[in-house]
């Protein structure tokens, strides 16, 4: 595996081998790698002829100072794992090369970033669209690899290819769950022992709320999916949201739409986890 710290000598080694003809597949991520991120990198080596994932914890979309000091950093257990999926070149650039000078591009994606993880974290996709267009820019993959446990984010990029003609094709990946059903998330492991037994019950809940699809509206059962959490002391619900998956809006009626999902935001302790489930 290739360890790359700077932009010019990774697009060298990029440079020669589309010469070659080889496809790209690219997996952005902040690290801290789980099972989760592992997923997306054996889809995108098995559908391409390299595989490039970056680490880069990303500054400008942490919109809680806090959070962004609290980031697991785990690069000596990455490049171990990163070595099991066959990961052809690794890009671990520093914060002043991907921002030499500071930035200041504004993205406007529309109502779809408006919602959800766009209204609780002010900034947070403006941050995120910057550095994947970078990283795009930089990589030029054939197709990048984004999960569904940040499902808007992914919708986010999706919008922002069209946009912008960037000719990348954006794959969505499933949710990679603990076998208990907590997504799997870099923040887990801030987890406490207590917080990490109650965590399971956001996954719980939410599958128990699709199997009313048949008798609540999609307001009771938004309702119903708060006070459930409600009920649960450690939790400090941020948001439920029974949305449509392609706009991201919220729905009234179960007609407005072809697919609808649960969205959950919420801090347990001081980790703050989200969490998706389709409902149909
Ligand atoms: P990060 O949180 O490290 O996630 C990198 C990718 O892994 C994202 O596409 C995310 O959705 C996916 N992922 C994380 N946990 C997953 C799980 N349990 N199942 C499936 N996919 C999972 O998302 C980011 O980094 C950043 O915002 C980034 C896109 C890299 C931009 O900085």
């Amino acid at each position: 595996m290739h360890v790359f710290k700077r932009i010019a000598i990774l697009q060298d080694f990029l440079e020669t081998k589309r010469k070659q003809k080889c496809t790209i597949g690219f997996v952005p991520t902040m690290g801290a790698l789980h099972e989760g991120h592992l997923a997306l990198m054996r889809r995108a080596k098995s559908e391409n002829d390299i595989l490039v994932v970056s680490i880069f914890v990303n500054p400008i979309q942490f919109n809680n100072p806090d959070d962004l000091l609290r980031y697991p950093r785990t690069i000596e257990n990455d490049s171990k794992l990163l070595e099991t999926v066959l990961c052809d070149a690794v890009f671990v650039p520093s914060v002043e090369e991907i921002y030499p000078v500071p930035e200041t591009t504004i993205y406007n994606f529309g109502a779809i970033e408006q919602v959800m993880e766009g209204a609780f974290r002010k900034g947070h996709f403006n941050g995120v669209a910057i550095v994947v267009r970078k990283l795009f820019e930089i990589v030029k993959p054939n197709k990048a690899y984004f999960g569904e446990k940040d499902f808007q984010q992914r919708a986010i990029i999706q919008k922002m290819v069209e946009n912008y003609a960037i000719p990348t094709e954006i794959i969505s990946c499933e949710i990679v769950r603990e076998p208990d059903g907590l997504a799997m998330s870099s923040r887990n492991m801030r987890l406490n022992e207590t917080e990490r037994t109650i965590a399971p019950q956001i996954f719980k809940t939410l599958k128990k709320a699709v199997l009313k699809k048949q008798e609540l509206s999609p307001e009771l059962m938004r309702e119903y999916v708060e006070k459930q959490f409600k009920k649960i002391d450690a939790f400090n619900v941020e948001y439920v949201e029974i949305a449509d998956e392609k706009h991201l809006q919220p729905i009234k009626t179960w007609h407005e739409t072809k697919h609808a999902r649960i969205f959950v935001a919420l801090q347990l302790g001081n980790v703050r986890l989200i969490d998706n489930i389709r409902i149909f």
